[in-house]
């Protein structure tokens, strides 16, 4: 059964850097506080990019694909699979992927999304894999991109500080050689209230409630202990030990989290890829941005052990083990 390897990364952020400082005078204008110190104290969060209006998940995406296919020196007429995870794509139909594989010029192939919100990304690979190990794909395209910046709620300051938009991509291809060597995904939709944007598109209106809603401290207790999980059942399933993994890429949405997670893990924080402070939380994208970030800065090198973790709304979760 051939392995999927990595064999491209790429990542693309809109040019427009909000920080704190800036989003927090922006509110202040709306009667809204809040401050520079709270955001990083409970967050890590400096600075997030946004999207202006017009830019759609799919630009995004397409953006991020053709960095990555650059990086993996492979035409867009090579992929037979693109996948794209995302909670905000640019219509309810067609999907964001066949966008993007018009965008590129790419013809043949299946594509389609995958929506598990957070945790989107390692769902879209663990798919990709599978479709890989049984030879109903040779090349494939895997991206997280998301315009969350369009499902917030800009007056509820408890949310609105936490989100930034972005696209990150690998491209993924059939080897002999070990690429993803273990994947475990989870969910729990008896929790799917404590992290939702409840509202539908029908009979030519929105119904429900069109932002994005989360009990914070729910999420924040649910992310540190089903990652902790899913870390060991992964680490399990490969038949190596968490001491061995070289990297953790885990979903950037609150450096706490990190740290609890690492933590309780016992992965020293020199391992842990972190890029929340730049990019705050782009939900299906965070993973990819950060493994493309720590792949071009030369700290995943070839050889290495790499675990990447997303977890986020359904409620979702889940761990995917690539030896690069
Ligand atoms: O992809 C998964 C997505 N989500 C997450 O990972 C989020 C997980 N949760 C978290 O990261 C944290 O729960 C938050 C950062 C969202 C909140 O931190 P917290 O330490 O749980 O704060 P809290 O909700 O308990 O709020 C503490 C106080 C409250 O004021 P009072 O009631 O103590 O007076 C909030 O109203 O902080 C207030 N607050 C703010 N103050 C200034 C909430 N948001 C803000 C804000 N600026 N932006």
């Amino acid at each position: 059964m051939p392995y999927a390897k990595i064999i491209g990364s790429g990542g693309y952020l809109p040019p427009r850097v909000v920080s704190n400082d800036q989003l927090a005078a922006d509110l202040a204008t709306r009667q809204i506080e809040t401050s520079d110190t709270w955001i990083v104290e409970r967050t890590g969060i400096r600075q997030r990019h946004i999207a202006d209006e017009g830019t759609t998940t799919s630009m995004l995406a397409t953006k991020a694909a053709q960095a990555a296919l650059e990086d993996a020196g492979i035409t867009a007429d090579e992929l037979d699979l693109i996948i794209v995870a995302t909670s905000t794509p640019d219509f309810v139909f067609p999907s964001t992927a066949c966008l993007v594989q018009a965008n590129l010029g790419s013809k043949g192939g299946a594509a389609f999304d995958v929506q598990a919100v957070c945790s989107g990304f390692v769902y879209a690979l663990t798919t990709a894999d599978a479709f890989i190990q049984a030879g109903r794909a040779k090349t494939a395209l895997v991206i997280g991109a998301e315009v969350f910046s369009g499902i917030l709620d800009w007056s509820d300051r408890g949310t609105c500080v936490l989100f930034g938009d972005g696209a990150g991509a690998v491209v993924l291809k059939a080897s002999d050689e070990p690429g993803i060597i273990a994947a475990q995904l989870n969910a729990d939709g008896s929790q799917m209230k404590i992290l939702a944007a409840a509202g539908n598109v029908s009979h030519g209106k929105v119904t429900g409630d069109p932002f994005l809603r989360m009990d914070g401290q729910a999420v924040f207790k649910l992310a540190v202990t089903s990652l902790a999980k899913s870390a060991k059942e992964v680490c399990e399933q490969a038949g190596i030990g968490l001491d061995e993994i070289d990297w953790m890429v885990p979903h950037q949405a609150n450096i706490r989290i990190i740290n609890f997670l690492s933590r309780k893990l016992g992965v020293p924080d020199d391992k842990v890829i972190v890029t929340v402070d730049r990019h705050a939380n782009t939900s299906a994208a965070s993973v990819p941005l950060a493994f493309d970030v720590a792949r071009r800065d030369g700290r995943i090198k070839s050889g290495d052990t790499v675990m990447m973790q997303g977890v986020g709304g359904g409620f979702t979760w889940g761990s995917v083990l690539v030896k690069m």
